[in-house]
């Protein structure tokens, strides 16, 4: 089940103009919508264990090898009265290309004959007898039986079985069986219905499973409800929505901390030891069925934290056996014991989510910050439930974490970035800038989107185990301790998030480069960037600067943008604009010099390593040499004479405000005159070297002509 949030305060940006200031509307930046699931496992009352199905008839399918999964939605009248758009959008969208999605990726490991389902007893008592696979009520079955929220058809419905109060004279009564649901693995009861969850928990759906066969403990039947306030028709939400309902039918159907201890072996022998009654024991302090060791074991890390300090953490590990191989080839860490479940965020969210920290963006996360994929690790747990196959083509590729090491998965994130720091490795897949204004723009883990790393001061404390840092530039040692990553369930360990542009509260745009309806408009486009499917983030070396005869400006949030790229024999080609640029190394600087309207654009780009992005590199020896940079109108691509002059930078020490303002000097004078037909020249110059006065004492120093 789940709860969708949008949580994040907004944030508004200031700006700073050099010369005559421009007026600019402001703009808010927002971090992604942050969804997070709490998958309500279904309480005891709510659940029917132990459904007797007939044998599957096997004329019903094609063939009996063809063990695809075969999910039923049943729509309820609920979904037919929601607006037109938003039930066009659940009914012909959302839950048929999610389905699409989970018939291809599973098969079942067993068929069984039409689904159903038991009938809900008046009372909640019910008793079995010897040999007999079916449940009798206690004097009645109730009049209607719901699965969540939804009341199932009669025609869904087996016979009423009911015994007297003795428990002597037991037998069915009312209308017989009905006809089922024949030809599916799952029924899912689909609503939109505005229930008390709904706004309770500001949730955009949730869903569980709601009955379970006898022979594997498999679920057939649950149900999915969607906020009708919460469904959105907006084109660029779609997606989310879409991995939303993945997501939470995935729970339903099996990654569920309720049906842990019903996972079964590859045999079909319960993993879980079972009482008489057929079921395991249930654990009253964690409203859950006790699973064994065989399936979930508690381990302890050793976790460094601020202060050179260590303390122990523990956390609840899925050891099943794929979920254990993939999870270890995943981290190329060959000691790691299975895959950790989620600590944080309350009953609902820990344990029913793989962990947050180690595989952020995997779909089975708890909560929803960018780029969600369906990964082998999901696919895994499926099948280690004894009850499904999975199609592993089908499997998304997540980078997050991938061949990072038992450093990274079995220790704490500070003693990751520690480490990293001491070898002189950049610290990702987590950061450690603060979010502030003005903003320090990053990249995306995969590169595809301008991000911003999320660590940000907290209002109090943070728990001992959280606190990270020894250190931040500009932050007192006495604050450090409330400092930790945005996002709560990945241990506060801070990493960088797509984000999205709110004017007036209102969505404008996201910072991922592959969509080109986040093209900025033109009089908003600081960095010359372009979005578009052939685009990546690639950092900055140093803010864009914006020129016209007597104007001059620059935008204070800077640090990567989105280009076009391509890729050819030669390496990597980046586009500004009219011009494009050959990238012949990682970390090659490409001195961008471009006229876009009456604006002269003048910046400095990294080229990324032409393996990020292109299948066919050149080998070192067919290189340029490594020094050097160029750039070509567009047309006469890498064709040498006629491109303005090379460049050396005057970066080899790191970065510096002043060599960076010197160095706009230089790009204006060597490259583009921005007031190619009027005297402006001088004026620019002149308001230029007006702003470096406070700054040549530093010239000297930098090494920087
Ligand atoms: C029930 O769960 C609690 C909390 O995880 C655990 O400490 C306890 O050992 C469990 N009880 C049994 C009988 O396993
Ligand atoms: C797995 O999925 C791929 C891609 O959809 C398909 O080509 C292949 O036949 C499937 N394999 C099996 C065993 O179903
Ligand atoms: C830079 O490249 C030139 C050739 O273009 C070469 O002569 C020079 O040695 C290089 N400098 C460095 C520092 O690599
Ligand atoms: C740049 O270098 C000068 C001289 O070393 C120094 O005074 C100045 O603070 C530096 N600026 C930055 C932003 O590091």
């Amino acid at each position: 089940m789940e709860r969708w949030l949008t949580a994040e305060g907004k944030r508004s940006v200031s700006r700073l103009l050099l010369g005559p200031a421009l007026v600019l509307s402001l703009l808010a930046v927002q971090a992604s919508c942050h969804g997070s699931c709490t998958h309500r496992v279904p309480s005891r009352g709510e659940v029917v264990h132990q459904v007797h199905l007939k044998p599957e008839r096997l004329t019903k399918r094609s063939s009996p090898d063809d063990l695809q999964l075969k999910i039923k939605i049943i729509y309820d009248s609920s979904v037919d009265r929601l607006p037109a758009d938003k039930r066009r959008l659940v009914k012909d969208k959302l839950f048929p290309q999610a389905i699409d999605y989970l018939q291809r990726a599973f098969s079942v490991r067993r068929r069984v004959g039409p689904v159903l389902l038991s009938r809900q007893c008046a009372t909640n008592q019910y008793m079995r007898k010897r040999g007999d696979p079916h449940r009798y009520c206690q004097e009645a079955c109730a009049d209607i039986t719901r699965c969540g929220p939804v009341v199932v058809p009669q025609h869904h419905l087996q016979q009423c079985k009911v015994c007297s109060e003795s428990g002597k004279s037991c037998g069915p009564t009312g209308p017989p069986d009905g006809p089922g649901v024949d030809g599916s693995d799952f029924v899912l009861y689909v609503s939109g219905i505005t229930t008390e969850r709904c706004g309770q928990e500001n949730i955009v759906a949730y869903a569980a499973y709601c009955q379970l066969e006898a022979e594997l403990d498999r679920p057939i039947a649950g149900y999915a409800n969607l906020c009708p306030a919460m469904i959105s028709s907006q084109p660029q939400e779609f997606e989310g929505m879409l991995s939303t309902v993945k997501h939470e039918i995935i729970h339903a159907l099996g990654f569920s901390a309720g049906l842990f201890a019903f996972y079964h072996d590859d045999e079909g022998k319960p993993l879980t030891p079972r009482f008489a009654s057929g079921l395991p024991a249930f654990n009253d302090s964690l409203g859950l069925y006790q699973w064994s060791e065989a399936v979930i074991r508690r381990v302890s890390r050793l976790w460094d934290i601020r202060g050179g300090e260590m303390v122990r953490h523990h956390v609840h590990v899925l050891v099943t056996p794929r979920v254990v191989e993939e999870a270890r080839r995943h981290f190329n860490c060959p000691i790691l014991e299975g895959m950790e479940l989620e600590n944080q965020g309350g009953t609902g969210t820990e344990l029913n989510h793989w962990e947050k920290r180690l595989l952020e963006n995997e779909a089975m996360t708890g909560s929803h910050t960018q780029n969600r994929v369906f990964s082998r690790l999901t696919l895994a747990i499926m099948e280690d439930s004894g009850w499904y196959r999975a199609n592993y083509s089908l499997a998304q590729r997540l980078d997050w974490g991938r061949g990072l090491g038992c450093d990274f998965v079995m220790k704490s994130c500070k003693f990751w970035m520690d480490r990293q720091r001491q070898r002189r490795h950049p610290v990702t897949p987590f950061c450690d800038t603060v979010r502030a204004s003005p903003l320090q723009l990053t990249c995306r883990q995969d590169q595809l989107a301008v991000a911003v790393c999320n660590l940000q001061k907290y209002p109090q404390q943070l728990p001992l185990e959280y606190q990270y840092f020894d250190r931040i530039p500009d932050v007192a040692a006495d604050q450090l301790s409330s400092f930790g990553g945005a996002v709560e369930i990945a241990d506060f360990c801070p990493f960088s998030q797509e984000f999205s542009w709110h004017l007036s509260g209102e969505y404008q745009r996201n910072s991922y480069c592959r969509v080109s309806e986040n093209q900025p408009d033109w009089w908003r486009n600081y960095g010359a960037e372009q979005y578009g499917p052939d685009s990546v983030c690639l950092y900055q070396k140093s803010a864009f600067v914006m020129e016209q005869c007597t104007r001059k400006m620059t935008y204070p949030d800077w640090g990567s943008g989105c280009y076009k790229v391509s890729c050819s024999y030669q390496g990597l080609t980046v586009y500004v604009q009219d011009r494009s640029f050959l990238c012949s190394r990682k970390g090659q600087l490409l001195s961008v010099s471009v006229r876009v309207s009456d604006w002269v654009y003048n910046g400095v780009l990294v080229c990324p390593a032409c393996t990020d992005f292109c299948d066919d590199c050149p080998l070192p020896h067919q290189l340029l040499p490594i020094n050097t940079s160029r750039s070509n109108p567009i047309g006469q691509r890498h064709s040498g004479p006629q491109s303005p002059a090379l460049v050396t930078h005057p970066w080899e020490h790191g970065y510096n405000s002043t060599c960076f303002l010197l160095f706009i000097i230089r790009n204006c004078l060597l490259f583009l005159d921005p007031c190619s037909s009027s005297p402006g020249l001088a004026i620019t110059l002149w308001l230029l070297l007006l702003n470096l006065v406070p700054l040549v004492a530093g010239l000297l120093v930098c090494h920087c002509s």
